[in-house]
C-alpha cells in the first residue's frame, strides 16, 4: 500500500493524512475485491522495517489501524470478512492487540471471505521462524530431517492454511518486493501501478484485476491460454 506519504506531500499535508485517506482505499478495495468474488485479500500494513519510522508516525498509524477495527467492526462482520493477522503480533501495542484478537474471533464464526493484514511483517524473519520450527521438531525427534520438503516449509509459515496469492498488486511504481510473502510469492503475477495507494480504489483494483486475467500463467510449463 505505497504513497501514502508521497500523496500528502503532494498536497503539503502531515504524512498521516496519507495514511488515513490510505485507509478509505483499503474499505473501497475490500468492496471491489468481495465483488469480484476474491477470497483472500493480504494487506501489506506495517513491516518489520518500518519500526524505524518517527515516533509520530508509528504512533499514528497504530491508532489508525485501531481506529479502523472500531469504525468497520460492524461493515466486516456484515460482509462476512474474518480478519486474520501475519507478523510480530505481540510487537504491537496492547489495546491493538486485544482489538485485533476480539474482532478476530467475531469474525471467524460466519465468514465467506478473509482479510489478512501483514503487521511487524518481514518474510524472511518468517522464513527463519519456520526453519527454526522445523529444527526443533528434528531435534526432539518429531521430525525426520531427511522428509523436510517443500510442502514442510509451508507448513510452518504464519497461515499455512491459506492458499498462495496469485496477484500481488504494488502501488506507487516501486519495483521491489520489499520482503513481502517471498515464499508465497512464488508463482504470482506481479501487477505495479504509478497510482498512489490513497488513490487506489475499486476502479484502479479492477482495472489490476482485467490485467491478471489477461496473462497466461505457465507455472514453468508451457501457455496454456
Ligand atoms: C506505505 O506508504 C504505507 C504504510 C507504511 C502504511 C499503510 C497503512 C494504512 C493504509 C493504514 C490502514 C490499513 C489498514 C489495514 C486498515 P508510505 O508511507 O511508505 O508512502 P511513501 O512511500 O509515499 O512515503
Amino acid at each position: 500500500m505505497d504513497g501514502n506519504g508521497r500523496w500528502a506531500k503532494q498536497r503539503g499535508l502531515p504524512r498521516l493524512k496519507g495514511h488515513e485517506q490510505g485507509a478509505e482505499s483499503v474499505r473501497a478495495v475490500l468492496r471491489a475485491a468481495r465483488q469480484a468474488g476474491v477470497k483472500y485479500l493480504t494487506l501489506y500494513a506495517f513491516s518489520t522495517e518500518n519500526w524505524i519510522r518517527p515516533k509520530d508516525e508509528v504512533e499514528g498509524l497504530m491508532n489508525l489501524l485501531g481506529v479502523f477495527m472500531d469504525r468497520y467492526e460492524g461493515e466486516i462482520l456484515k460482509n462476512k470478512i474474518r480478519l486474520r493477522v501475519m507478523g510480530q503480533i505481540e510487537r504491537l501495542p496492547e489495546n491493538l492487540q486485544k482489538k485485533l484478537s476480539k474482532l478476530m474471533e467475531k469474525s471467524a464464526k460466519d465468514y465467506e471471505y478473509t482479510l489478512i493484514v501483514a503487521l511487524s511483517y518481514g518474510s524472511r524473519l518468517e522464513i527463519a521462524e519456520a526453519a527454526k520450527a522445523i529444527a526443533r521438531k528434528a531435534a526432539s525427534g518429531e521430525l525426520d530431517p531427511e522428509t523436510v520438503n517443500e510442502e514442510t516449509v509451508a507448513q510452518h509459515l504464519y497461515l499455512p492454511d491459506v492458499p498462495d496469492p496469485e496477484l500481488m498488486i504494488r502501488t506507487s511504481g516501486e519495483l521491489r518486493l520489499s520482503n513481502f510473502l517471498l515464499w508465497q510469492l512464488s508463482y504470482a503475477e506481479l501487477y505495479v501501478t504509478d497510482v498512489f495507494w490513497p488513490d487506489f480504489r475499486e476502479e484502479q483494483f479492477f482495472q489490476a484485476l482485467e490485467a491478471f486475467n489477461q496473462r497466461g500463467r505457465r507455472y514453468g510449463g508451457v501457455v496454456t491460454q
